[in-house]
């Protein structure tokens, strides 16, 4: 049988049927290396919202697409593997919060972008690693009542770093929680002049000991600019993909091997290329959820700016 280029073939078809492909950070190094656009959580919200494609092919996770389809919604967004989903978004169902914002009704309910569409749509704000800290700050700046859903630990280094107390939900991404110090230590004793750099979603235990703590677009362009010709990358291991391509020159070790989102390794070319082909795999999202949904993004797009 006839071998398909994948990647000719891919290229074929984007151009034929006006599509894009968005692809994040933490996607295989061949994906990431065919995506037209490739970003963190924040800039991956903002170009679907911008392009003029026709199709959208999301090469990430569940929420990702479905945010993509919240805000272009005349688009038809494609998710190149339907059960490509995030540990985190299970973490909070729709009718928990319900029950929780009936129960403190003057609350604000800022939601990290890793969540379904239904839970969006029950939140005052989206935010993302990017924005968080700063959206955070503006309501409590505002003198509200918060509850930030649902990754406890961007919630807690929030505190630390505002030194104000709010309410945080009890989810948090296994990749990233479940990172131990000790190893990070071990790491730092291996490589003494790295320089360790780590992501919000990690314990405060592992924040404490970094230099410097962001989202994955913030640590991609923290280590081109750093003088430092080493780092031990407390993330998910797909930005070490980047990180090498922008600088030959310098040296990245993976915290642990335990830093391997399982969901976001599962989208091939042979898939990207199917759902272009036959235009599956398509992302819906009922329109009264999106109606919500849409308000909660936009705030967090104003407030972005
Ligand atoms: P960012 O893309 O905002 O850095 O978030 C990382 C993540 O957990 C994506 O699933
Ligand atoms: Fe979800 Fe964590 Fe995987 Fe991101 S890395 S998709 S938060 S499980």
């Amino acid at each position: 049988m006839e071998q398909i280029d994948y990647k000719i073939e891919i290229l074929r078809l984007k151009k034929e049927k006006n599509a894009i492909i968005l692809a994040h950070y933490y996607q295989e190094d061949d994906i990431q290396d065919i995506a037209d656009f490739l970003g963190d959580s924040l800039n991956l919200s903002q170009t679907a919202k911008d392009t003029d494609a026709d199709i959208i092919v999301f090469c990430g996770v569940h929420f990702m697409a479905e945010t993509a389809k919240i805000l272009s919604p005349q688009k038809k967004v494609l998710l190149p593997v339907m059960n490509a989903g995030c540990a985190m978004a299970d973490m909070i169902k729709p009718a928990d919060l319900q029950k929780y914002k009936s129960e403190h009704p003057d609350t604000k309910i800022i939601t990290y972008v890793n969540t379904t569409a239904d839970v969006k749509a029950l939140s005052d704000c989206i935010c993302t690693s990017t924005n968080g800290i700063k959206i955070i700050k503006h309501y409590l700046d505002n003198g509200d009542k918060i509850l930030y859903t649902p990754d406890q630990n961007l919630g807690k280094y929030a505190m630390k770093l505002l030194g104000k107390e709010f309410e945080v939900w009890d989810g948090c991404c296994p990749i990233h929680h479940y990172l131990r110090k000790q190893d990070i230590l071990k790491q730092k004793e291996i490589h003494p002049d790295a320089l360790i750099i780590a992501h919000p979603e990690c314990q405060l235990d592992i924040l404490e000991i970094s230099d410097y703590v962001g989202s994955t677009a913030q640590l991609i362009s923290f280590v081109k600019k750093s003088d430092a010709k080493e780092f031990i990358v407390c993330t998910e291991k797909g930005v070490l993909h980047p990180m090498q391509m922008q600088n030959p020159d310098k040296k990245f070790f993976v915290g642990s091997p335990t830093l391997n989102c399982h969901n976001m390794k599962k989208t091939r070319l042979e898939d990207v290329y199917n759902c272009l082909l036959h235009e599956t795999n398509e992302v819906f999202v009922d329109e009264n959820v999106r109606i919500n949904a849409v308000k909660s993004l936009d705030t967090m797009l104003e407030l972005s700016k």
